[in-house]
């Protein structure tokens, strides 16, 4: 067997095959299935992407009423789960919530036979919003929201029982529907990866989701986000975001939501989440300044650094604008891509090979054992 030297990060390493999404390859941009993400963005809904990525092909009006009937049975908050979710500190990150959701499910409801995979995505992507929220609205003023909304759409459910209203502007539940378009696949990303690994030892479909969880929090993946509002909350004005840029420039801190692995100039999901972000601004809930800055941000950093925007920094603003709280952005971003993850990990299996490389040594050379009564500093 040959050994290639290593890559930091494993850049540019080809870890497998796959046939759900080309990111930037051979130039074509983004595509899930081979349908373009502007296409996808603009003309189809998060449900119809669920089904592309899980099934492998779009859905006909049937397959799609079939789906959204599916999604409102499995929306369904266990008793065990809420009793949990109770018990759960109003300081928790909803992060850690969604982890710990992902792993009680697998406890309520196991995997017990092969062939389960499509239910248990299903479930999972129905339940984390309903759960999240239970957890939020009953840990902040003791409410115990009632989370069937009806045959609503992932994205008008989750802003209804946010907002606890039951009329949400039809922008607003846009904007979130295409975010999770956006969010939903992106091939061997770090949590599609861990989560293919996990699989690949022939555990437990919600072991492998709960590792993606816990892989997609860190602020160099899905954590940026919320790592770029907390930045960009307290800029009201061009001076204050010129002081930030400048400051960070100097200690040669991260922008985070800029810059990205593999898109080295523009990411193709930007422009789309900006574009929402920039109709919400015009509108009366919308944040004018906000955008503004973000604007003026993004301007610099292409033209002194040449480091482009990625998916995270337009959402940052287009989920505030939805009224969304800063710590909820990455778990939005769980129910997103559980899609990816799903379509990802089903393929896994489909042609399992554990995964399991190996590491260029860099330790000592051979060593003469040295009994513990022998030892002292000299000779270890
Ligand atoms: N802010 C400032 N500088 C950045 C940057 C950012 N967001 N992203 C990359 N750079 C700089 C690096 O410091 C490096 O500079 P150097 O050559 O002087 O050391 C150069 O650009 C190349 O970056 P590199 O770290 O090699 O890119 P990568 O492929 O390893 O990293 C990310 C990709 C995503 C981890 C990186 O761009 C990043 O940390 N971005 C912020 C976090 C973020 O938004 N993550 C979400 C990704 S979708």
């Amino acid at each position: 067997m040959s050994e290639k030297k290593a890559a930091g990060g494993l850049q540019g390493i080809v870890a497998g095959q796959s046939a759900i999404s080309t990111v930037g390859v051979g130039g074509i941009g983004l595509n899930y299935r081979g349908y373009d993400i502007n296409d996808l963005a603009y003309k189809c809904s998060f449900e119809e992407v669920t089904y592309l990525l899980l099934k492998g092909n779009l859905p006909t009006q049937q397959q799609l009423d079939e789906l959204k009937t599916y999604i409102w049975q499995k929306r369904q908050i266990p008793c065990k789960l809420k009793q949990i979710l109770e018990t759960l500190p109003k300081e928790s990150h909803p992060m850690d919530i969604m982890r710990t959701v992902a792993s009680i499910v697998g406890i309520l409801e196991p995997e017990t036979k092969p062939g389960q995979e499509y239910e248990i995505c299903i479930r999972l992507i129905s339940l984390f919003g309903p759960a999240l929220l239970y957890w939020y609205h009953y840990s902040n003023s003791g409410i115990k929201i009632n989370e069937n909304t009806g045959k609503d759409s992932i994205a008008e459910n989750f802003l209804k029982l946010y907002h606890l209203k039951s009329e949400i502007d039809p922008l607003v539940i846009k904007t979130f529907d295409v975010s999770l378009i956006l969010y939903a696949e992106h091939d061997f990303a770090a949590s599609t990866f861990a989560a293919r690994v996990t699989v690949s030892t022939l555990s437990d479909f919600y072991s492998g989701i709960t590792t993606a969880i816990g892989t997609l929090r860190g602020p160099l993946h899905g954590g940026a986000n919320e790592a770029a509002m907390q930045y960009l909350e307290p800029l009201k004005s061009i001076s204050q975001a010129d002081q930030f840029l400048n400051s960070r420039y100097q200690s040669k801190q991260l922008i985070m939501g800029f810059g990205h692995r593999v898109y080295k100039k523009e990411d193709p999901r930007s422009p789309i989440i900006k574009d929402f972000s920039l109709q919400l601004s015009k509108t009366t809930n919308g944040d004018p300044t906000l955008l503004a800055v973000s604007q003026h941000i993004e301007k610099r950093m292409i033209e002194e650094k040449k480091i482009y925007p990625n998916l995270d920094f337009y959402s940052a603003s287009a989920y505030k604008q939805c009224g969304v709280p800063t710590p909820m952005f990455t778990a939005i971003f769980v129910i997103s891509r559980m899609t990816g993850w799903g379509g990802h990990l089903i393929e896994q299996r489909s042609n399992n090979k554990l995964m399991r490389p190996v590491s260029e040594y860099t330790g000592p050379a051979k060593k003469q054992f040295v009994p513990i009564e022998m030892r002292n500093k000299a000779n270890l």
